[in-house]
C-alpha cells in the first residue's frame, strides 16, 4: 500500500523561500519518514503523483528520492516503487538546549573554513549539474572484470599500509599517460596519488605556504581553490583573465613576489578561454626569476572536441617550476576519487610526508583496477566513446538554449571540457535567475561570485557532460519558462 498523500503531512512550499525547491522538498520528506509516516517498509507516493500534488517538475521529487536513496533513508529503485527503510539511518540530534546557555562559540582556527562549502557546486543529477559524467555498459562491464580479478587474486600488500605516494604501477601508468598524452615530463617517481585534483592542490597550498603568503588567483577563479586558499591564510592576489587567459603582467604589477600562482591554462574556469603560448612563457619566465611555483590545474583536458590542444605548460617549463595536476574524477567518474600532482623533485618528500599524515595512501583497490585499466588499453577508447557523449550533449544545449532563449542569453559553445557559459543579457542577474532555476528543480551555477575584483559578468554555468541530450533540451524549457517574465 502506498502511503496516502494526506498521510505524509507535507507542509506547503514556500515559493518565496531563498531554500531552493529541491531541498524544500527533500526536506520535509525527510521530517516526514522521521516521524514514522509511512513506516519503515511503507511504500512512498510514486513521483510523477508527488509532483503534480506539490505543483513542481517530476525530476525535483526524483532528485529529492535518489537524495534519500543516497543517505538511506529509502530503498527500492526510484521509478520502480520506493519504501522507507527498514533500518533507517539515526537523524542528527541536536545538540542540548542548556537553559538559557549560550551554545560554546566555534574555535576562531575554525573560522578559515567558513563558507568554503557553500564555494563549491550543488550535488545531485539535476540538469545542468557540472562535473557529472556518462559510463557506458562496455567501461562498466571492463570494470566488473577487472575488479573481480583483483578481488580474485588479492594482493599481500592490501593486508598492510603502503607507500602514501600511491602503488608504482600505477604511478608508471600515469607517467607513461601524461608523456604521450599531454607532453608532461616526469619520471614516476615524481608522481604523487592522490584523491584526487582537489588533494592534489590542498598538499601542494600545505607544503608552499606559510600563512600570509601571496598567491596568484585567475579573477574570475575556481571556488574551491579560493576556499582551499582562505584555509591555508594566503594573501590571494586576483590577477584578471582575458581573452589570452591570466593577465601575467598583471600579476606581476600586482605582486612580483608571489610565492605560487595557480592556474587552468588548458581550458580556465570558469570562462574557457585557453591561456596564450606569449602568456605562458612570460608566467614560467617570472616564476623562475622569483623563485615562486605555478600550480597547473589540467582538471578536464581529456575533453577536447576541436583543434589542437596545447600541451601542459608543464612539458615546457626548463626552471621546473610548475606542478602538473589532473584528475581521473573527471575522465572517469567523481566518485573514483582518484587523482595526481607531479612534484618537481625537491618537494618530493614534503608532498609525500603531508599525503601521509592526510590519510596515508589511497585506497588500494581502486588503484589497481584503473592501474589494470591504463596499462591494457581500455582509458583512450573510453574517452573517445565519452567524447562522443559530451559532444552530443554539448550540442543539444547550445541548439535548445539557442532555440528557447536567445533573447535571454548568449550561448558560448567550448572546444573543451564538460560544461558552458551562457552570458546572461544586460539587466539580468544570474544569481535571481539560478534561484528561479533552482524553483524548478534545475541547477544552474551563477558565475558572478566566482569574480574577485574585476567587474563581475552575469552569466549562467551549464554542465552537459553527464546529462542525457534529451534531459538538456528539456531542462533547457524549464529554463526558459523560469525566465519568462523575468526581468531580473
Ligand atoms: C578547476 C577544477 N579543479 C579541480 C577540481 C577537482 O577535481 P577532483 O574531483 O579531482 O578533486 C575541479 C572539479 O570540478 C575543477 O573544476
Amino acid at each position: 500500500m502506498s502511503a496516502d498523500l494526506s498521510d505524509l503531512m507535507l507542509v506547503p512550499l514556500d515559493r518565496n523561500s531563498p531554500v531552493p525547491v529541491l531541498r524544500q522538498v527533500y526536506l520535509e520528506l525527510r521530517r516526514a519518514i522521521l516521524a514514522g509516516v509511512p513506516p519503515p517498509g511503507g511504500r512512498l507516493p510514486p513521483t510523477r503523483t508527488l509532483a503534480a500534488r506539490l505543483g513542481v517538475a517530476r525530476n525535483t521529487v526524483v532528485a529529492a528520492y535518489e537524495q534519500l536513496l543516497a543517505e538511506g533513508f529509502i530503498e527500492g529503485r526510484v521509478g520502480a516503487g520506493s519504501f522507507v527503510s527498514r533500518d533507517l539511518p539515526d537523524a542528527p540530534e541536536p545538540p542540548p538546549a542548556a537553559a538559557g546557555a549560550p551554545p560554546p562559540p566555534a574555535p576562531p582556527a575554525s573560522r578559515r573554513f567558513a563558507g568554503a562549502q557553500a564555494h563549491t557546486g550543488e550535488y545531485g543529477t539535476a540538469p545542468f549539474n557540472t562535473g557529472r559524467c556518462a559510463l557506458d555498459e562496455r567501461t562498466l562491464q571492463v570494470w566488473r572484470v577487472l575488479t573481480m580479478r583483483r578481488l580474485q587474486r588479492p594482493d599481500p600488500a592490501w593486508l598492510g599500509y603502503a607507500d602514501p605516494a600511491g602503488p608504482p604501477a600505477l604511478r608508471q601508468a600515469i607517467a607513461r599517460y601524461l608523456r604521450t598524452s599531454r607532453a608532461v615530463r616526469c619520471e614516476p617517481e615524481q608522481v604523487v596519488v592522490t584523491a584526487g585534483a582537489q588533494q592534489a592542490i590542498d598538499l601542494m597550498l600545505r607544503v608552499l605556504l606559510e600563512p600570509g603568503d601571496p598567491v596568484w588567483l585567475e579573477d574570475p577563479c575556481y571556488p574551491a581553490v579560493r576556499a582551499a586558499l582562505a584555509a591555508a591564510r594566503a594573501r590571494v592576489v586576483p590577477v584578471r583573465v582575458d581573452a589570452q587567459g591570466m593577465d601575467v603582467a598583471a600579476g606581476i604589477a600586482a605582486s612580483p613576489d608571489a610565492r605560487l600562482a595557480y592556474v587552468t591554462p588548458s581550458s580556465q574556469y570558469p570562462l574557457g578561454v585557453v591561456l596564450s603560448m606569449a602568456r605562458r612563457l612570460d608566467l614560467l619566465a617570472w616564476a623562475r626569476r622569483a623563485g615562486a611555483w605555478v600550480l597547473e590545474d589540467d582538471y578536464d583536458s581529456e575533453f577536447r572536441y576541436a583543434g589542437r590542444p596545447l600541451a601542459s605548460l608543464q612539458g615546457i617549463d626548463d626552471g621546473g617550476r610548475v606542478i602538473y595536476v589532473g584528475t581521473f574524477n573527471k575522465a572517469l567518474f567523481p566518485g573514483l576519487r582518484l587523482g595526481y600532482a607531479v612534484v618537481p623533485w625537491e618537494l618530493l618528500e614534503p608532498v609525500r610526508a603531508a599525503r601521509l599524515l592526510t590519510d596515508w595512501h589511497p585506497a588500494a583497490l581502486p588503484a589497481g583496477v584503473v592501474t589494470d585499466f591504463l596499462e591494457e588499453g581500455h582509458f583512450a577508447p573510453h574517452l573517445r566513446r565519452m567524447r562522443q557523449r559530451y559532444l552530443a550533449s554539448r550540442d543539444a544545449l547550445a541548439a535548445a538554449l539557442r532555440e528557447h532563449l536567445a533573447d535571454r542569453l548568449d550561448v558560448e559553445v567550448p572546444e573543451q571540457g564538460m560544461k558552458l557559459l551562457a552570458r546572461l543579457r544586460p539587466g539580468l542577474s544570474d544569481l535571481a535567475v539560478s534561484a528561479a532555476a533552482a524553483r524548478r528543480g534545475l541547477i544552474a551555477r551563477p558565475v558572478s561570485p566566482m569574480f574577485l575584483a574585476a567587474p563581475p559578468v552575469q552569466a549562467l554555468m551549464l554542465g552537459f557532460s553527464g546529462h542525457e541530450p534529451g534531459a538538456l533540451r528539456w531542462a533547457a524549457r524549464e529554463l526558459a519558462a523560469a525566465l519568462a517574465g523575468h526581468d531580473g
